[in-house]
């Protein structure tokens, strides 16, 4: 799926503003996400933090689950941390491959830059699909 310019940048700002909003006191390494959902609306989501470290829950996932409560599926999704072309987690590429192996990632930085555009399943190759052999 290519995304045009102007909703690469409404996303990356999405993300952007959602990476002000982290909650993370024990990392200190904000992160924002925004997912494009297939009827046209972006969700942020952040990161939240917890004292009790496993249950931190990822700025992509957090997004992926606004878009989903809201109706809607995930097509695509901007990550804004610092430093230069911050990818997600593992767990992440999974979440986000249930709803669209293939689709785009953009990766940016707090400034608005993007670093690039990558697809999904360059990330993940061989994401696990249940009651697949
Ligand atoms: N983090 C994300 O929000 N997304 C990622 O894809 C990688 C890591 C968060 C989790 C934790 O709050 C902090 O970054 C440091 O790992």
């Amino acid at each position: 799926m290519e995304l045009a310019p102007v909703v690469i940048e409404r996303l990356v700002e999405t993300a952007r503003r959602a990476q002000a909003m982290a909650y993370a006191p024990y990392s200190n390494f904000p992160v924002g996400a925004a997912v494009l959902a297939d009827d046209g609306r972006i969700f942020p989501g952040c990161n939240v933090e917890n004292s009790s470290f496993g249950l931190t829950v990822c700025a992509e996932r957090n997004a992926v689950a606004a878009a989903v409560v809201a109706g809607a599926r995930p097509t695509a999704v901007a990550v804004v941390a610092n430093g230069n072309g911050v990818a997600p987690c593992g767990a992440c590429r999974q979440v986000l491959a249930e709803f669209a192996a293939g689709m785009p990632v953009i990766l940016a930085q707090p400034t608005g830059e993007v670093g690039q555009v990558v697809a999904l399943d360059a990330l993940l190759p061989g994401a696990f699909v249940f009651g697949k052999p």
